[in-house]
């Protein structure tokens, strides 16, 4: 087996006498996207902070590249950082906050490029504190960048992008990836983690809700079928369960397939299915799943 790029094992964070991290394992494996997901305080940034050295932690093991992040120095120059809220000096210019930013990497860069590729070449001249928030999104991602790094950490890095960026953004991601990058990830937009993700976790009030490679995930849970009709249409027989609400129809099924075909045979000629959508577990169920969990508890 190969050394995974980042592993984590009974990771425990404390603030004071509060426990914001309260003991998960997962592992990065190299060149694979893994996306830390989960409600806002679920604990994201605090793991991420401690991955990359910054915090230290209150219990359990981390390691980086097989190394201590808080012991080794040398694995800094291999790991690019976009925190979830960067500072940048509001005086100064992209490039030159950019230039600076190249000064401090190890590795030999090209600024140019870096700011070329989030799509701020035009920009380059224009004073950091004039940038929009998507703008300085985007340029604190062409700062990881710099240095071409081996382990990229993003924070919610599409946050305040619009969706063009933000698109954007995931092509040079998925570049990234295809050149070995191994990513870990933190987003509230679940589309974000079903492009990127190979494997994910969940958390949720600093424990691990729900991990696995996301097509395990999302096949673990019921598919979806949704349409409107007449009101007391008599369902077919179905492998799912069905939830009517006046005319709407809404049924969860583990055989998507065979039910959309029993619900199409049934209304053929007969009547329509206005507004009729199938579709398989999306991340967005997966939450569902998690706080419908939590709230049972
Ligand atoms: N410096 C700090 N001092 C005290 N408590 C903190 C500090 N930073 C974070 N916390 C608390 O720790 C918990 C986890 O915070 P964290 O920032 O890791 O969450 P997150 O999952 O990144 O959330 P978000 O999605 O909002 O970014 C929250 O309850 C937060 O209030
Ligand atoms: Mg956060």
């Amino acid at each position: 087996m190969t050394t995974p790029v980042i592993s984590v094992q009974g990771l425990r964070c404390r603030y004071g006498e509060f426990e914001a991290v309260r003991g998960i394992d997962f592992d990065v494996q190299p060149g694979e996207l893994f996306a830390l997901l989960g409600t806002n305080g679920a604990g994201k940034t605090t793991t991420l902070e401690t991955i990359e050295g910054h915090r230290e932690p209150s219990g359990g093991a981390v390691r980086v590249f097989g190394k201590d992040p808080r012991q080794d120095r040398s694995i800094r120059r291999r790991i690019g950082i976009m925190l979830q809220e960067g500072g940048f000096a509001g005086d100064l210019t992209v490039r030159e906050t950019a230039e600076l930013g190249g000064a401090l990497t190890a590795r030999p860069s090209d600024v140019d490029e870096s700011l070329a590729a989030v799509g701020l070449a035009g920009r380059r001249e224009v004073r950091v504190r004039q940038l929009s928030g998507g703008e300085r999104r985007r340029l604190d991602l062409a700062l990881a960048l710099l240095g071409e790094p081996d382990l990229l950490f993003l924070d919610e890095p599409t946050t305040g992008m619009d969706p063009e960026s933000r698109r954007a953004t995931w092509d040079l991601v998925r570049g990234l990836l295809a050149r070995g990058t191994t990513v870990l990830l933190t987003t509230h937009y679940l589309e974000e983690a079903e492009r990127l993700a190979h494997r994910l976790a969940i958390m949720h009030e600093g424990r691990i809700a729900v991990s696995g490679r996301l097509v395990d995930v999302l096949a673990a849970h019921r598919a979806r079928i949704s349409f409107d009709t007449q009101r007391d249409a008599v369902l077919p027989p179905l492998a799912g369960t069905a939830e009517v609400t006046g005319t709407h129809v809404e049924i969860r099924t583990s055989d998507l397939q065979r039910d959309l075909h029993a619900l199409l045979s049934w209304a053929d000629g007969r009547l329509e299915l206005s507004g009729l959508r199938a579709h398989h577990a999306s991340l967005e169920d997966v939450f569902q799943g998690v706080r419908e969990e939590v709230l049972v508890k």
